[in-house]
């Protein structure tokens, strides 16, 4: 019987590009978003999919339940949903930030709670993989509520790697730069936004969800059996490489 892998977030641009490369991996998967409708629209009305809000512990709760009842046990999670923000601190309302943080920080918490607490009941090992930011790791100008909400992430990971290492579940995160999906229309949407978005990185381009979908099947598979508590940056080096000053 195939393993089982819940992937949040699963309507947007990196959900939809990781489901593919799960199934492809051999993996069942179950979806996990706020609107059925979007979900099937994406996959199929004959797909597992979960309508629930993973910001708040009820509907993390509701993923993980509905997916041990529909499909079995996960032993792998992949929570992509979240959102990304551009706005300076000093335009940055209370509910903005607030916001900001319940979608990428408290839905990681709650799902990683959700799916730690199911593995450990089965007395199963599994591996989640949250999503981080480049702006988490490297000051970028206009981006400090995202920044903090996914520095917390990559709190989240290590501490929770620690805590159940001894369990065999293992968590680690990726931090992407700017990456083609839905999230960024807005920014790279038109000639002159993507080409001014491509240059700011060492290795020109904007990034491909693909690309980091391959990444994060990888560290839910058993490839990556020993590594655990790690952020992998796919960001064209972004966060480490300072580019040549012509
Ligand atoms: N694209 C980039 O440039 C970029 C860069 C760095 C990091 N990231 C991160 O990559 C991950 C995937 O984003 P993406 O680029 O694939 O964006 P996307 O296409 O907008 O997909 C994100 C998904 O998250 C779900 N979501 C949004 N707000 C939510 C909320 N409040 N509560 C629960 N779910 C919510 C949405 O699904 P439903 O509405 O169907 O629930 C949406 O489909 C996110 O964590 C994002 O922060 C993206």
């Amino acid at each position: 019987m195939a393993a089982i892998a819940l992937v949040t977030g699963a309507s947007g641009g990196l959900g939809q590009a990781l489901v593919r490369e799960l199934r492809r991996e051999g993996w069942t998967v179950a979806l996990a978003g706020r609107s059925l409708e979007r979900l099937q629209t994406a996959f199929g009305v004959e797909a597992l999919c979960i309508e629930a809000d993973v910001s708040t512990p009820e509907g993390a709760r509701l993923a993980v339940e509905s997916c041990q009842r529909e499909a079995g046990l996960p032993t792998a999670l992949a929570q992509c949903a979240g959102t990304t923000l551009l706005s300076p601190l000093h335009r940055t309302t209370a509910e903005m930030y607030r916001a900001c943080v319940a979608a990428n920080l408290d839905s990681a918490f709650f799902m990683l709670s959700a799916f730690v607490d199911a593995l450990r009941e089965a007395r199963q090992p599994g591996a989640a993989v949250l999503v981080s930011s480049v702006v988490a790791r490297i000051g970028v100008a206009n981006h400090e509520a995202i920044a903090a909400a996914k520095a917390g992430v990559e709190g989240l990971t290590r501490s929770a790697a620690a805590t159940y290492a001894p369990s065999r579940i293992r968590v680690n995160a990726v931090a992407p730069g700017i990456m083609d999906t839905p999230a960024v229309a807005r920014i790279i949407g038109n000639e002159a936004g993507r080409a001014g978005a491509a240059k700011q990185y060492p290795l020109p381009g904007i990034g491909d969800p693909a690309d980091l979908a391959r990444l994060m099947a990888w560290l839910l598979s058993d490839k990556a059996g020993w590594i655990t508590g790690q952020v992998w940056a796919m960001d064209g080096g972004f966060s480490s490489v300072r580019p040549l000053v012509k």
